[in-house]
């Protein structure tokens, strides 16, 4: 399912390196079709009795010459499952001993849902001067070339260490596209923003989603303030009612996963304020081609 429907921003190849018909591991390739398009993430899985025996390096070999052979500059990877203080796996020795370098990290923290109610309703406080509205799969039309603004914003400003990183310019056809792609694909989101009342701009804005096929496993997407609306708490008047409303929608315990950069000092603090802990650090690694 995830590889339904051809999409506007990236493609997806997959490889597998099979002896006879027994699978010992695959690569997953993303090649970005706007922003990063000099990078191909690859994603690799080694059936677990067949590693250390070089069927990651194979498969990633594949994936470098592939990349080169396209005119890609960079290979990327993202070590998903490192430990929570050192970000080391063995991930992170593998890509070491195959030429990446890291480039950053970021802290994964989860909590459960639903939330305790009165730690939400601690944080969960309006601000003078903004409205909240809410949506789901859609975009309302209304909102759609400010959201555009502000998608583009977050895609410049969420910070990225030293990776390469060409920010998306969001249009209302990519935002479509993405939707259409997101609802072929069965998964779901959950959309709050916040708007300036006196100006009608739109300020900030929170998604967090799923899919049904892994119903226990929510993830947190973006969460963006803009520039002009910045130390208004907006983070979290967005973020709250967003968490109600997801809770309240899927209306069973399930795990929350989020993923920030350690510079994030804010975002952390208040995700650990709503019952947020850490549990891994996942980290970025490129390779030159
Ligand atoms: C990371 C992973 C893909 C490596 O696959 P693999 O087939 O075992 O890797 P290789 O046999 O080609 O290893 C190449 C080199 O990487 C390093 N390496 C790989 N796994 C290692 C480990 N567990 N500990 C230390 N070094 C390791 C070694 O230097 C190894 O060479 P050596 O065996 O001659 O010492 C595999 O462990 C895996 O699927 N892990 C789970 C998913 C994951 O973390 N993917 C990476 C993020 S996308």
């Amino acid at each position: 399912m995830v590889m339904a429907r051809e999409h506007a921003d990236v493609r997806a190849t997959g490889l597998g390196l099979v002896d006879g018909d027994v699978w010992l591991g695959v690569a997953w390739l993303d090649w970005w079709l706007v922003g990063n398009t000099d990078t191909v993430d690859v994603e690799l899985a080694v059936v677990p009795e067949y590693r250390r025996r070089g069927v990651g390096s194979r498969l990633l070999e594949v994936a470098a010459d592939q990349a080169k052979a396209a005119g890609r500059r960079i290979l990327s990877g993202t070590n998903t499952a490192g430990d929570p203080v050192t970000g080391a796996s063995p991930g992170t020795r593998f890509a070491a001993a195959r030429g990446f370098v890291q480039k950053h990290a970021e802290l994964h923290q989860v909590a459960e849902l639903p939330l305790d109610e009165a730690a939400l309703d601690r944080l969960d406080q309006p601000v003078d001067g903004y409205e909240i509205v809410q949506w789901r799969e859609h975009t309302p039309d209304e909102w759609m070339p400010q959201f555009v603004e502000l998608l583009s914003g977050m895609s410049e400003d969420v910070p990225t260490g030293d990776r390469t990183d060409e920010p998306i310019h969001w249009t209302p056809e990519l935002v479509r596209n993405a939707e259409a792609r997101r609802v072929a694909q069965g998964r779901f989101t959950y959309t709050t923003a916040a708007v300036h009342t006196a100006s009608g701009e739109l300020a900030a804005y929170t998604q967090m989603g799923g899919t049904p096929e892994t119903p226990d496993r929510l993830n947190q997407y973006d969460t963006y303030v803009r520039r002009s609306h910045r130390g208004n708490r907006l983070g979290i008047a967005v973020k709250a009612p967003n968490l109600r409303a997801l809770q309240a929608g899927v209306a069973r315990k399930a795990v929350l996963h989020t993923w920030n950069a350690p510079e994030n000092a804010p975002m952390i603090a208040v995700n650990t304020k709503l019952g947020f802990r850490p549990v891994a650090q996942r980290t970025i690694w490129e390779r030159t081609l």
